[in-house]
Formats: C-alpha cells, sequence, structure tokens
C-alpha cells in the first residue's frame, strides 16, 4: 500500500492538477501541505473546468476525502467562496473535508503588508498575502484557525485593527467564518494517523513547484513554503516514513511568473510561440507567463531535492510545431562549465544555457493516448530526458482532458 506524493518539478504551473486528479483514482484521501490560494490547480470533471486553489484536486472522485494540512495558510473568505462555488455545482463537502486546527490564517493585514512591501522588493507575488503569514507563523505572532474557533476571535481582530475601514467586512464576517468552517475543523495529523492504521491510501497534492521552494529553489524569488517532498512530514504532521513514492511533473518546456532568475528563458519568437500554443496565462492572476526550453539542469536537481521516483511530462503537444526544440543541458558562468544550480541568484542571472538541440517531430501528439502512437523524434526527446535526470518518465500528458494521457511502464511502479 504505497502512498504517493505529486510535486511540481519547475517553478509551478505544471500541470499538477490534473495529475492529482487522474491518479487520485487510487487514493482515499487527497491532502494538501503548503501554499494556500496562490496556488491554481485546474481540472476537468466531466467536460467542464475547475480551478481549485485550496481544495483538495482530485476529491471529486466519489467518496474521495480531501485535507488541508496545517503546512497550508488559509484565507477564509477565499475558502469558502470556493467551497461555495463547488457546492453550487453539485459537489458536497459534508465529512469529506478536513482543515487542521493549526493551519495559519491569512488576515488583512497580511494583504496590507505584501502591497507595501512588493512596491521595493518586487518579487512579484500574487499579493494573496502568503508570505507574510508565513513570515508571522516564523515569528510567533500569527493566527491559526484554532483561533478563528475561539468565541472571542472577533474581539481580538477588533483590537488588532482599531477603526480600519477595511478591515470592517472581514471582521464581521468571522461568526460566519467560525460556523461555516466548525464542522471541518480537526486535528489532522490524528485524522491521517487512524487514517493509515486502517490501511487508507494517501496521495499528496504539492503546490507551487521544487524552484519557488522557500529552501531550495531560487531564493529570494521563491515562495515561503516548503513546496518540496520535505514539506510534507512538517505540513501534514505524518512521519516521513508515510511519504512512500515521489512523482515530479514537469512541462516538456519551462514557465516561470513574477521575477526571478529563468536560465532557459527565451525572449524571442519561440518563446512567444510556446505562450501562445501553451496558453500561458496565469489561471488566477491572467498574468502572462516568461516561456523557455526545458532546463535538466534544473528538473535534475528537482528530482534530487524531492528523491523522486518518476517523472510526468506534461504539454508535450505545445513542442509540436518546432522544427527543432532544444533543451538546456549545462550551465555557463563567467567562462566555465557547471551542472549544479548556483545559490546565489545574481549568479544564476549571470549564466548561459548549453543547449542540446533535437529534430522537432513537426507532428500532432495532442490527445495521444498510446505510447506506440507517439513519434519516433518524441521518444527519442523523453528518452534523453529521462537518461540525463537518471529518473524514468511515466506518465506523458497531451491535453488537460484526464484521459489525455500515455503511461510508460514505470507507472506501475508508483502503486
Ligand atoms: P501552482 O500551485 C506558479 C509564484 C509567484 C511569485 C512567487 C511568490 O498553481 O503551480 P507568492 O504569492 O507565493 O508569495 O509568490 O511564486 N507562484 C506561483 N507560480 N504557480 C503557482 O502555483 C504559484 N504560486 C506562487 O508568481 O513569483
Ligand atoms: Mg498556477
Amino acid at each position: 500500500m504505497s502512498n504517493l506524493a505529486v510535486i511540481g518539478a519547475q517553478w509551478g504551473d505544471e500541470g499538477k492538477g490534473k495529475i492529482v486528479d487522474l491518479v487520485s483514482l487510487h487514493f482515499d484521501i487527497v491532502a494538501r501541505y503548503q501554499g494556500g490560494h496562490n496556488a491554481g490547480h485546474t481540472v476537468v470533471i466531466e467536460g467542464k473546468s475547475y480551478i481549485l486553489q485550496l481544495i483538495p484536486s482530485g476529491m471529486f472522485r466519489g467518496g474521495k476525502v480531501g485535507v488541508i494540512g496545517n503546512g497550508v495558510v488559509i484565507e477564509p473568505s477565499a475558502l469558502l467562496a470556493e467551497m461555495h462555488k463547488m457546492e453550487n455545482s453539485g459537489f458536497s463537502f459534508e465529512g469529506r473535508l478536513h482543515i487542521s486546527d493549526r493551519a495559519h490564517l491569512i488576515l488583512p493585514h497580511h494583504r496590507w503588508r505584501e502591497q507595501e512591501t512588493e512596491k521595493t522588493q518586487k518579487i512579484g507575488t500574487t499579493l494573496r498575502g502568503i508570505g507574510p503569514t508565513y513570515e508571522d507563523k516564523a515569528a510567533r505572532k500569527g493566527y491559526r484557525i484554532s483561533d478563528l474557533m475561539q468565541p472571542d476571535f472577533r474581539q481580538r481582530l477588533e483590537s488588532l485593527y482599531g477603526d480600519r475601514a477595511d478591515a470592517s467586512e472581514f471582521i464581521s464576517r468571522t461568526e460566519e467564518f467560525r460556523v461555516k468552517l466548525a464542522q471541518y475543523v480537526c486535528n489532522c495529523s490524528s485524522f491521517l494517523a487512524e487514517a493509515i492504521r486502517q490501511g487508507k491510501r494517501l496521495l499528496f497534492e504539492g503546490a507551487q513547484g521544487t524552484m519557488l521552494d522557500v529552501d531550495h529553489g531560487t531564493y529570494p524569488f521563491v515562495t515561503s513554503s516548503s513546496c518540496a517532498a520535505g514539506g510534507i512530514s512538517t505540513g501534514l504532521g505524518i512521519g516521513p516514513k508515510y511519504i512512500h513514492r515521489v512523482l515530479g511533473v514537469s512541462k516538456a518546456y519551462a514557465t516561470r511568473v513574477g521575477s526571478g532568475p529563468f536560465p532557459s528563458e527565451l525572449q524571442n519568437e519561440i518563446g512567444d510561440t510556446i505562450r501562445n500554443r501553451g496558453r500561458e496565462f496565469g489561471s488566477i492572476t491572467g498574468r502572462p507567463r516568461r516561456c523557455g526550453w526545458l532546463d535538466l539542469v534544473g528538473l535534475k536537481y528537482a528530482a534530487q531535492i524531492n528523491g523522486m521516483d518518476a517523472v510526468c511530462i506534461t504539454k508535450l503537444d505545445i513542442l509540436d510545431v518546432f522544427d527543432e526544440i532544444s533543451v538546456c543541458i549545462e550551465y555557463e558562468l563567467d567562462g566555465e562549465r557547471i551542472q549544479e544550480f548556483p545559490a546565489s541568484f545574481q549568479a544564476v542571472e549571470r549564466i548561459h544555457p548549453v543547449w542540446r538541440t533535437f529534430p522537432g517531430w513537426k507532428c500532432n501528439t495532442f490527445a495521444l493516448r498510446k505510447l506506440n502512437d507517439l513519434p519516433v523524434k518524441a521518444r527519442k526527446y523523453l528518452d534523453f530526458v529521462e537518461e540525463f535526470i537518471q529518473v524514468p518518465v511515466a506518465m506523458i500528458s497531451t491535453s488537460p482532458e484526464r484521459d489525455d494521457t500515455i503511461f510508460y511502464p514505470a507507472f506501475d511502479t508508483l502503486s
């Protein structure tokens, strides 16, 4: 009985939502362990597409249970709005959602603070208050779901905000938040421990990606949580021995939204073609994403950080039109060749990618479902990826639709 982590291996937006939803079939519980409503996970259910931010993807297959762990930061009005939207589409959360009493709350002052710091620091954040909430958590002055559940929480907010008009709407809703969320709140660590005892299978859903991880990403141009597999244990209150397998998700090319180094970025016609074909605009913010070729140095690094057992490559079909397709296999830094991601972002900004170029397959791979139908040149490209990063390919996604997916034999090693 294996549990599986699905983790972004790049800078987010790798298509984790579809993959989590697809593999959730084999699991009982889907758990988010970090991040907040900065995530935008798209799932297509019966032809209708939903963007999930806090609600675990894949809990909409009959009988699945969702967990929002202590490592997640929760803006209660965003959570309720998201739940409301799903309920309007006919989904019910009753008995199926568990929210950690230890998860931190994103409050109005977190958003205000971020609006101020972004004026000078310019990380290009989603302005959702994510960073300041994690700051306050580490500084031991945060507020948690368990505080929201206390009857005096409204008074605490009133004394915190005084008569600031822009907090009044939030304050006026505290009772509503408490009443509507109370039935879902629990100690999720205990809930998961019991589920493990009963032999239930857990699926861990990462948000953002390894290159946005606060420790291992392109610091300071990162999010403020541990997106990589290491965050699962602290973000859910389970022992690391229950994280059995790790599936990394990477696009067949690379994108990044917001500021920060991006060695394989293409600020040219090729980048524009990838953006347009791949519809690379933020699912939440609408911002155009920066685009480039796949960075295998980065992907190999992500394989190392997460202990990836297999990789899923998404959006392969976007590359169908190119005469040639390149991947970055080394960096050149100040005249020297390096094979590792430098820690200093100033150094990363001075990097020049060393490319390896492949002939494009120049035919349609959109919506393919069989390994044998993949063009030989696409197979060669994927074989190179797997050999370079020393991690087998388990799946290829060829459209946003759940079933437009090609399974490699390595998929069977994940269960
Ligand atoms: P999913 O889960 C892509 C980026 C922001 C910014 C940086 C910090 O959909 O893959 P934050 O608001 O988190 O403090 O912003 O991280 N970012 C994402 N980029 N996908 C995401 O989520 C992201 N969540 C945050 O653009 O550069
Ligand atoms: Mg996203």
